[in-house]
């Protein structure tokens, strides 16, 4: 016992008693690493508050809606539209093609037959349209839209426009631009390309160009094929389109999406990204409201 005592006030070269440097440098590298791990915590706090804030400014814009089916997914859509018809009856709508929203239209004509709503002072803008097919063609978009909405309903048909897909593209271009700069779409409806295209806007596309004309991206022309026989040479290669900044334009967006090969494009946006290869993500660039209606199978990436 009295040799450690010694040894505890042994002194060193500078005078110091042995041990207690040790203990200093003990306790001052503990200070260290205190100081350390608390300005870690703090700055995991700030990042979770910002984070939490991002999330909850994000989630009050974007609303993500999942449906059990196609049909459900529909039906969601078609009642957020009726409504906005009931509350405004001179709505401005932006109308899409594609197989997504037949099973909405559907929905809407219900409505119509039920006498909910009517479209008698609705006005529609579509996004896009074929070059080179004449408006007759099965296959037009004029022709998907006669058939699947107006002929159905009490809209006036001089209320409904589509870009033009024949004529000089530059004048169609011009003539749809000046038209949509008079009429603020209320409510904007849009599926998606499994690459991520929203009207024929394909990766890549610049978010504020307007009305434009646009070459097919070869996955949009076999995409499409399936509507041309799945005869490749039959697929227009060109079309017109609304440009992204006409879309973030409309006040607000229903996005749908039905099936797994739209998972990945619906994942995107949920990730909150904004990537010119990938047209749908500038929805989290829009000022707006966005609804996002998807189906299980699109969901089922997130
Ligand atoms: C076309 C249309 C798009 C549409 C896309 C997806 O390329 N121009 O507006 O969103 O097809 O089509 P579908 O709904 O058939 O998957």
């Amino acid at each position: 016992m009295k040799e450690n005592e010694k040894e505890l006030i042994d002194l060193d070269e500078e005078g110091n008693i042995k041990g207690e440097k040790e203990e200093k440098k003990a306790s001052k590298s503990n200070n260290t690493f205190k100081i350390l791990a608390t300005v870690i915590i703090i700055a995991i706090i700030i990042c979770a508050i910002i984070f939490t804030l991002k999330q909850y400014k994000r989630t009050n814009r974007i609303e993500l809606i999942i449906a059990n089916d196609y049909d459900e997914m529909s039906e969601k859509a078609a009642n957020i539209i009726a409504e906005l018809i009931k509350n405004n009856p001179n709505a401005i709508l932006g109308l899409a093609t594609g197989s997504t929203p037949i099973g909405t239209y559907i929905e809407l004509i219900k409505k119509f037959n039920n006498k909910e709503i009517s479209f008698k002072n609705v006005k529609t803008f579509n996004l896009d349209e074929y070059i080179g097919l004449d408006q007759f063609h099965p296959q037009s978009y004029y022709y998907y839209m006669y058939d699947h909405l107006f002929k159905h309903i009490d809209i006036n048909l001089n209320n409904t426009h589509i870009p033009k897909g024949e004529g000089v593209t530059e004048t169609n271009i011009k003539e749809y631009e000046d038209l949509l700069n008079k009429n603020k779409i209320n409510l904007q409806i849009l599926g998606v390309g499994r690459n991520g295209h929203i009207g024929f806007n394909e990766p890549g596309t610049d978010f504020g160009l307007g009305v434009h004309d646009v070459m097919l991206h070869n996955n949009t022309i076999m995409d499409n094929a399936r509507f041309f026989e799945n005869d490749l040479n039959k697929v227009p290669k060109k079309a017109i389109t609304m440009g992204i900044r006409n879309i973030l334009d409309a006040e607000t967006i229903i996005l749908m999406a039905n099936g797994t090969n739209k998972a990945d494009a619906i994942k995107n946006v949920m990730e909150n990204k904004v990537d010119v290869n990938i047209p749908v993500t500038a929805l989290n660039i829009h000022k707006g409201k966005v609804y996002i209606i998807v189906d299980k199978k699109a969901a089922s990436k997130l």
